[in-house]
C-alpha cells in the first residue's frame, strides 16, 4: 500500500478512481460539486433518479463520468451533514475502501479528508484515513500457508488536501498514521497467530527481531534467571506448561540520557486454558489472544521507532502458557512474588496478575517516569464496558487523564474506572498477604487493585483490553488496540 498527499481538483485527477462524498439527502460535498460542475450536472442527474440518497455506509460506483480525467468516480454516502462526526467519517472512509475491494481500481484519489468533522482537524482526518485504510486491507496470513493472496483493490491512495499550504501538515499526519498502522499490523499479526506457533519463545524471537531492525537493547531472561530474581509468582503460572517461560526486556533509548524512561508492560500469556481452574471449552480457542497486551506493547514500540520519537522507553513482557498439568498451580497454593508479598492462588485462571506483578516489581530498577501495563485481564471488564472502551485504572490522576486523552485523540478509547481502597478488602486472604481473586463483584476493579499493590514506587496505570483486543464471531481477529492510544500517549510525552 502506497500513500501520498496532494492538492488538486477532483475532475483533473487521472487516477483509476476518485472518491467523493454525498450527504443525505443528495447534498454534494465540495469535491462532488466540482465534479458535478465539470460534468454538466451528471452527478445530480444520477442522484435525482434515486440511485443514491447519501445514507451513511452506502456507495455508488460510476464509470466514465463526463468532464473528468479519471476512470471512475466513487460516491460515498455520508449521512446527514449535521450529524457528521468522527464515527461517520470513519465509516465513510471504511466504506470507500471496501467498495473498491476486488475491483480494478488500484490507484485512487480520495477527497474525503476535506470533510469537516467537529473538533477534528485535517491532520486527524488524514491520520485516521491512513490507519483505517491499512486496517481494512489487512489480511492475516499464516506463516505455513503459501497461498499468495492476489487481492485486487486499492493499492495506492492519494489523499487530497483542500489547500496547497496544507501539504506539509498532511505529510506529517501521513507519516504518523503509517507508523501507527505498522504497529497495529504487528500487534494484529502476533495476536492472530495460533498458540502452537506464537509461544513465549516465538515472542522472544520477535522481540529480538525488532531489536535488530531498530537498534534496540534487548534481553531475554530464562527460567533460571527468573528464579534468581525471585519471580515466584510468574514462575508458578508457567509450571503447568512444557514451553519455557521468557521475560523480555526491550529498551528504546532516544531521549536525553538523564530522562527517566516510560515503561510499558504487556501480558504475554500465549494460551490461557485457565490451568487447574480450567475454562469451559466453548470459545477457548480465543485464549490464544491472551498475549495481546504483549503484542500491543511491541506494536507501540515499533510505532515509536518508526516515528523516531525522542524519548526513553522500556518494554517488558512476562510470557508463558497457563495450562493444567500434574505440576501446575493448584487452588490454595501460596506463592512468593519478587516483591516479597505472598499470594494465595485461589483461582489458577486469574494468572495474568500473577505474571504482571513480578514484571511490575522488576520495572522498579528503571526508576520509571511512569509505568503502564496492558493486559487482557478480566472477563468482568467486558461485562462492564463491552467492546468499545478499554478499562483504565491508575494510581495517579494526571497519568490516567493523559491516557484517556490519548485514547480520545487516537479514537482508540479507554474509560476510567475506580480504584478505591474500599475494593482492596475483597483481596484479603487468611493465609497470605493477598488473594489472587476478589469475588464476582467488580472483577476488573479488584484485578487492578491486586496490581496496585505492586505499583507503590511509581506512577502507574493499567489498561484492561479484554474487550477491545480482538473481535469474536464471523470477523474473528485481533484489533491491534490499544496501539493507537499508546502511540499518542508517547507522542504527547515525546513533546515534553
Ligand atoms: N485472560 C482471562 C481474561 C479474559 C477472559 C479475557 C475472557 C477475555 C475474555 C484471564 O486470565 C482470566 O481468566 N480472568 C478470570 C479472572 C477470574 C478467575 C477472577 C476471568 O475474567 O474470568
Ligand atoms: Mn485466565
Ligand atoms: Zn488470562
Amino acid at each position: 500500500m502506497e500513500f501520498s498527499i496532494k492538492n488538486g481538483n477532483p475532475e483533473k485527477q487521472r487516477n483509476a478512481c476518485v472518491i467523493v462524498g454525498v450527504f443525505e439527502s443528495r447534498k454534494l460535498s465540495s469535491a462532488a460539486t466540482a465534479i458535478d460542475r465539470a460534468s454538466d450536472g451528471y452527478l445530480s442527474s444520477i442522484l435525482r433518479r434515486g440511485d443514491m440518497e447519501g445514507k451513511a455506509g452506502t456507495t455508488l460506483l460510476l464509470h466514465n463520468v463526463p468532464g473528468t480525467l479519471c476512470d471512475r468516480v466513487l460516491l460515498v454516502g455520508l449521512g446527514k451533514e449535521r450529524e457528521f462526526r468522527e464515527r461517520e467519517y470513519r465509516q465513510a472512509v471504511q466504506a470507500s475502501i471496501k467498495a473498491l475491494d476486488g475491483r480494478g481500481a488500484g490507484d485512487v484519489a480520495s477527497f474525503l479528508a476535506e470533510l469537516p468533522v467537529k473538533k477534528r482537524d485535517l491532520a486527524w482526518r488524514i491520520e485516521q484515513m491512513v490507519e483505517l485504510t491499512m486496517a481494512s486491507i489487512y489480511r492475516f496470513s499464516h506463516p505455513n500457508c503459501k497461498k499468495t493472496d492476489e487481492r485486487r483493490g486499492v493499492s495506492k491512495l492519494v489523499i487530497n488536501v483542500p489547500q496547497r499550504n496544507e501539504l506539509k501538515l498532511g505529510d506529517a499526519a501521513l507519516k504518523r498514521g503509517l507508523a501507527i498502522a505498522k504497529g497495529v499490523r504487528l500487534a494484529r499479526d502476533l495476536g492472530n497467530l495460533p498458540g502452537n506457533i506464537c509461544t513465549p519463545t516465538y515472542l522472544a524471537e520477535q522481540a529480538q527481531g525488532l531489536a535488530k531492525e531498530y537498534g534496540l537493547k534487548v534481553e531475554v531472561l530464562e527460567r533460571s534467571e527468573m528464579e534468581k530474581l525471585g519471580m515466584g509468582s510468574l514462575l508458578s503460572v508457567s509450571r503447568g506448561s512444557r514451553q519455557p517461560p521468557k521475560f523480555i526486556v526491550l529498551q528504546y533509548l532516544r531521549g536525553k540520557a538523564a530522562q527517566k524512561p516510560l515503561v510499558l508492560i504487556g501480558k504475554g500469556i500465549t494460551f490461557d486454558a485457565g490451568g487447574i481452574s480450567l475454562k469451559p471449552a466453548a470459545e477457548m480457542d480465543e485464549m490464544k489472544y491472551d498475549m495481546c497486551g504483549a503484542a500491543s506493547v511491541l506494536g507501540t514500540l515499533k510505532a515509536a521507532a518508526e516515528m523516531d520519537l525522542a524519548l526513553n522507553l522500556v518494554v517488558i513482557i512476562p510470557t508463558c502458557e497457563n495450562l493444567p498439568d500434574g505440576d501446575a498451580n493448584k487452588p490454595g497454593d501460596i506463592v512468593t512474588s519478587m516483591s516479597g508479598q505472598t499470594i494465595e492462588v485461589l483461582n489458577t485462571d486469574a494468572e495474568g496478575r500473577l505474571i504482571l506483578c513480578d514484571a511490575m516489581t522488576y520495572a522498579e530498577r528503571f526508576e520509571p517516569e511512569a509505568v503502564v501495563d496492558v493486559a487482557t485481564l478480566t472477563g468482568a471488564c467486558v461485562i462492564a464496558l463491552g467492546h468499545h472502551a478499554s478499562g483504565l485504572f491508575g494510581n495517579d490522576d494526571g497519568l490516567v487523564k493523559e491516557l484517556a486523552n490519548a485514547g480520545d485523540e487516537a479514537f482508540d478509547r479507554a474509560w476510567p474506572m475506580p480504584l478505591w481502597d474500599d475494593y482492596q478488602e475483597q483481596l484479603k486472604s487468611n493465609f497470605a498477604d493477598i488473594a489472587n481473586i476478589g469475588g464476582r463483584a467488580a472483577g476488573s476493579v479488584t484485578a487492578a487493585c491486586f496490581l496496585s499493590r505492586f505499583a507503590k514506587k511509581y506512577d502507574w496505570a493499567h489498561l484492561d483490553i479484554a474487550g477491545t483486543a480482538w473481535v469474536s464471531g464471523k470477523e474473528k481477529g485481533a484489533t491491534g488496540r490499544p496501539v493507537p492510544l499508546l502511540s499518542h500517549f508517547l507522542l504527547q510525552r515525546g513533546k515534553k
